[in-house]
């Protein structure tokens, strides 16, 4: 009997051993196989007295049922056990590398960051942003500013006009920003200082004029807004956008019909090699047109002209960014030519501010 129990012991020792089901088979064809401890101890009963073997066979058949059973115990174990090893070394990574951050690929535009270059430095001079639509009204692209009906002003701005609506009005799309002097003023009550950039239409493409293009314009109305005030706004306007300690500055006369008088902007500069630098040199550069707000625009936009005036300029953003940047082509801005974007535009993060720097 206890030869019996000694086995039990030490097969179900050998069971609980077994780390894998090849040890676990061993263990199971040297109990129970044909050479097996179990087998040779039922081979025994047949050399047994009938009562012997009545409780030596019960005894070594109960033994062999538990082997059994813990056998197949052990077995769901270590199968278990092998299959979670192999999920883990066999596992598959789907998931794709991080792509590298947008800020080292995208650009800004030229464009927009010449527009928050000068929105940097008006804004530090006090001025706020004003805005309007691009499709625009006959009235505030024209009339309200002052040029008479069938003035050949009107033709001089190669207009795109709109087929006329319903009402017979036939809409523009604005050949300036000063229809946002006149939206500024029949909206705010004077003292007022602001610019306006956005894009402008005008009939006309080369290599220094696209249909689209872009202005900033500047109006200031207050009580004593004399040119004195415009001469100093444009030209801190200029050492400040074109980085340079000091410019001189032309004004011409000119005409343009919502100013009285009217002037337009040269900017000193030496043009050598393709280059163009400002602050020196003999060489003179038109940049914006300006002048005194005609009292008829003030009247038009519900101001009073003996009351208020101001003065008011008009500024090509596509031109200036050329002058800055050495860009020769007005075209290339347009067309979203990868290779032109990364060699031109900017880091995204590099915001524009007089104290950090404008363009670097
Ligand atoms: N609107 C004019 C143009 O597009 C530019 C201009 C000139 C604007 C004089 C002004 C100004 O506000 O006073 O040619």
């Amino acid at each position: 009997m206890s030869q019996i129990n000694e086995l039990e012991t030490q097969t179900l020792a050998a069971i609980e051993g077994a780390q894998d089901e090849a040890a676990l088979e061993q263990v199971r064809v040297a109990s129970l196989g044909k050479k097996g401890t179990i087998t040779a101890l039922l081979a025994t009963l047949g050399k047994m007295s009938p009562e012997e073997r009545k409780s030596a066979g019960a005894a070594i058949n109960a033994l062999k049922d538990k082997v059994n059973e813990a056998l197949l115990a052990r077995r769901t174990i270590v199968k278990g056990a092998a299959l979670e090893a192999r999920l883990k070394s066999e596992s598959v990574d789907v998931t794709l590398p991080v792509r590298e951050a947008p800020i080292e690929t995208g650009r800004i535009h030229p464009i927009s960051q010449v527009m928050d270059e000068l929105t940097a430095i008006f804004a530090d001079m006090g001025f706020s942003i004003a805005e309007g639509p691009d499709i625009e009204s006959d009235d505030y692209n024209f009339t309200k500013l002052n040029f008479p009906l069938g003035h050949p002003a009107r033709e001089m701005h190669d207009t795109f006009f709109f087929n006329p609506g319903a009402d017979g009005e036939r809409k523009l799309l604005r050949t300036h920003t000063s229809p946002v002097q006149v939206r500024t003023m029949l909206n705010a009550k004077p003292p007022i200082r602001v610019i306006c950039p956005g894009r402008t239409y005008r009939c006309d493409s080369d290599q220094t004029h696209t249909p689209m293009f872009h202005q900033v314009e500047g109006l200031v109305i207050d009580k004593s807004a004399h040119m004195g005030h415009l001469k100093w706004i444009l030209e801190e306007f200029c050492k400040a956008f074109f980085e340079v300690p000091s410019v001189k500055m032309r004004f011409r006369p000119s005409f343009f019909p919502f100013t009285e008088p009217s002037m337009e902007v040269d900017i000193q500069c030496r043009r050598s090699g393709g280059e163009i630098r400002f602050g020196e040199g003999e060489d003179w550069l038109e940049i914006l047109g300006c002048g005194m707000v005609h009292p008829n625009v003030l009247r038009n936009c519900g101001v009073d002209p003996d009351e208020y005036q101001g003065f008011a300029w008009g500024m090509g953003i596509d031109r200036i960014a050329m002058l800055k940047y050495g860009m020769p082509d007005l075209r290339a801005f347009f067309e979203a030519d990868m290779r032109w974007l990364s060699h031109y535009g900017f880091r995204p993060l590099d915001l524009p501010t007089l104290a950090g720097g404008l363009s670097s």
